[in-house]
């Protein structure tokens, strides 16, 4: 049942408000206020009368729906009160109809969201900057899907441009076809950082680059087979990553995807008079907007990173009609997504409004920025190794006899760096931490699952497959058990949120707050030995709960061993 709808609609009956706008001004109130409040503010101006006056009048006329135990006015705020067996059967009832379907929706029904997310740089390594990307945007493909979206993931490989340029020349000059057939991506960067020590010196060598770029671009044998070479041995380690964190893309067209089909949109972009030359390049003068020009084309004929994303971008809406287009990247690169947006504007694409950058913030290990440039970079997998290790020792103590540990150290591992980089607002710098993610008590990945392992524990101990149907739910009555299904029953709202703000935070943190309320529940209540009818009940919680955290942990990327 839709209590607020419900709350809305007797409140309606005794006055002239829309449904809606009631639905839209209830709020959840603090402690002790009640479950459900509507304040009577606003009602002031057109009821010409004090707002306290107007919450008395009401609550006296309208209807109390039957599910209300209480309802009572506190200065300008109607405080509705939830009779709490009417409310847990209601919510427990349905979840154990739905199991982890309760939190979706089909609120995107018939809407296309594409995400563009991870997209990393070929014969560049995958280091821990670019798991933020890969983390947030998996995260956001799962929680659209869960609200009926049709989800186009995208990987936008950085496969062109200036670096492979460099990297022929460093190859040409310093690398050993050996070295990097065993060592593949860790060889490569490094020849790749020595160009850039060895350009400082001697300048020309940034020319040679841009000539072998531009003999990729005129399809020059070599100089593609090398590129090709290069991206193979990329995707290779990329795919490891991938297959580790659990993540696959609908398109890996990446951005050498667009060479053929960028000339059409120069064209375009001429024929709408948007270009200008300066000092021999092609830009669209942005300076009306208050922003640098947007580079086209370069004095060599040569495309750029903004060429091809609003090659991509045309593409994307001719292929998939999006309703919304998703970018998940650094903050750093909010200039680049802003010129390129309004270019799309001014070539009168309506459609430029549905372009959403979505930045977040740096990833760093305490000590400033990773860079792939100066060479102390640290790679993802390093840390991913990292992580599974110091996990299994943390097993080991906790649990010595768990079967399948490897894989559970696997899941627990990888899914506490995921979890610790969502449960932030985007925008928050990350300074990672082992000891922070990896605490069994704390607000992470390694609790939540935990909490999870010990309702499905509970149950497996009760001999019980699933829920009864027959509960007597009057017996959950206590605070705790009531504050569980509070938690779920916000739990659909919250995703809603997460999706209008692109932020996955939203759902970690309902997550931690459905462990938090689930493990009081767990030490206040006895199941196993409570008498029959409360122990059915009782259990028909420890159920619910272990359906949503697992679909919870889901929407994140996260696996939910069953034992830890
Ligand atoms: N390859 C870029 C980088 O590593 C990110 C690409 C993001 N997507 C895009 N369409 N520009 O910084």
């Amino acid at each position: 049942m839709d209590f607020i709808q419900e709350i809305a609609r007797a409140i309606s009956e005794v006055t002239d408000l829309d449904i809606n706008d009631i639905v839209q001004s209830i709020e959840i109130p603090k402690a002790d206020m009640g479950d459900y409040a509507f304040p009577c503010f606003r009602l002031a101006k057109t009821m010409r009368k004090a707002p306290p006056l107007i919450a008395a009048e009401i609550a006296e006329k309208m209807k109390k729906p039957e599910f209300l135990s209480d309802i009572k006015v506190v200065n300008a705020y109607i405080n509705f009160y939830v009779d709490k067996t009417v409310f847990v059967k209601s919510v427990l009832d349905e979840v154990n109809k739905k199991g982890g379907k309760y939190i979706e929706s089909e609120t995107g029904k018939g809407k296309t969201i594409v995400i563009d997310y991870s997209s990393p740089n070929i014969a560049k390594p995958f280091h821990i900057g670019h798991l933020r990307s890969t983390a947030i945007g998996n995260s956001l493909n799962r929680i659209y899907k869960a609200l009926g979206y049709n989800v186009v993931g995208i990987n936008h490989l950085g496969d062109w441009g200036t670096q492979f340029g460099k990297l022929i020349v460093a190859y040409k000059k310093w690398g050993d076809k050996e070295a990097v057939e065993k060592d593949d991506i860790k060889e490569l960067s490094k020849i790749y950082v020595k160009f850039h020590e060895e350009a400082e010196k001697d300048p020309s060598l940034e020319d040679e680059a841009r000539s072998w770029l531009v003999r990729m671009q005129e399809g020059d044998e070599e100089a593609l087979s090398l590129w090709k070479w290069f991206c193979d041995i990329s995707m290779k380690e990329f795919n490891r990553i991938y297959d580790r964190l659990g993540i696959t893309f609908d398109s890996y067209a990446g951005e050498s995807f667009y060479n053929d089909k960028m000339a059409a949109v120069v064209d375009e972009l001429k024929e709408k008079n948007l270009l200008t030359e300066s000092r021999g390049a092609q830009i669209v003068d942005l300076e009306k907007y208050n922003m640098p020009p947007c580079l086209i084309l370069r004095s060599d004929g040569g495309t750029l990173y903004p060429t091809r994303d609003i090659s991509a971008a045309i593409y994307r809406k001719n292929t998939y009609d999006f309703d919304k287009c998703i970018y998940v990247t650094a903050l750093d690169q909010n200039l680049h997504f802003a010129q390129w947006f309004k270019v799309i504007e001014l070539m009168g694409y309506d459609w430029a409004k549905d372009l959403v950058h979505t930045p977040f913030g740096l990833v760093s290990l305490g000590d400033g920025k990773l860079s792939t440039r100066k060479g102390h970079v640290v790679l993802m997998e390093d840390i991913l190794n990292m992580s599974v290790e110091k996990t299994k020792k943390i097993i080991e103590e906790k649990n010595p006899n768990l079967e399948d540990k490897e894989r559970v150290a696997e899941e627990v591992g990888i899914g506490a760096i995921i979890f610790d980089d969502l449960f932030n607002s985007r925008i928050k710098n990350v300074v990672f931490d082992f000891d922070r993610m990896l605490n069994f008590d704390g607000e992470t990945g390694p609790y939540a699952q935990y909490t999870h392992a010990r309702a499905c524990s509970i149950i497996a101990k009760s001999g019980a497959a699933k829920s009864e149907s027959n509960v007597d739910y009057s017996l959950l009555s206590d605070e705790a058990s009531f504050n569980v299904c509070k938690v779920i029953k916000e739990f659909p709202e919250k995703l809603e949120e997460a999706a209008d703000k692109n932020e996955p935070y939203i759902v970690a943190r309902q997550i931690i707050e459905l462990c938090k309320a689930f493990n009081k529940f767990y030490n206040e209540n006895n199941i196993m030995q409570s008498e029959d009818a409360t122990k059915k009940a009782r259990l028909s919680i420890v159920f619910a709960v272990r359906d949503i955290l697992k679909a919870g942990l889901d929407l994140l990327g996260l696996k939910a061993p069953e034992q830890m």
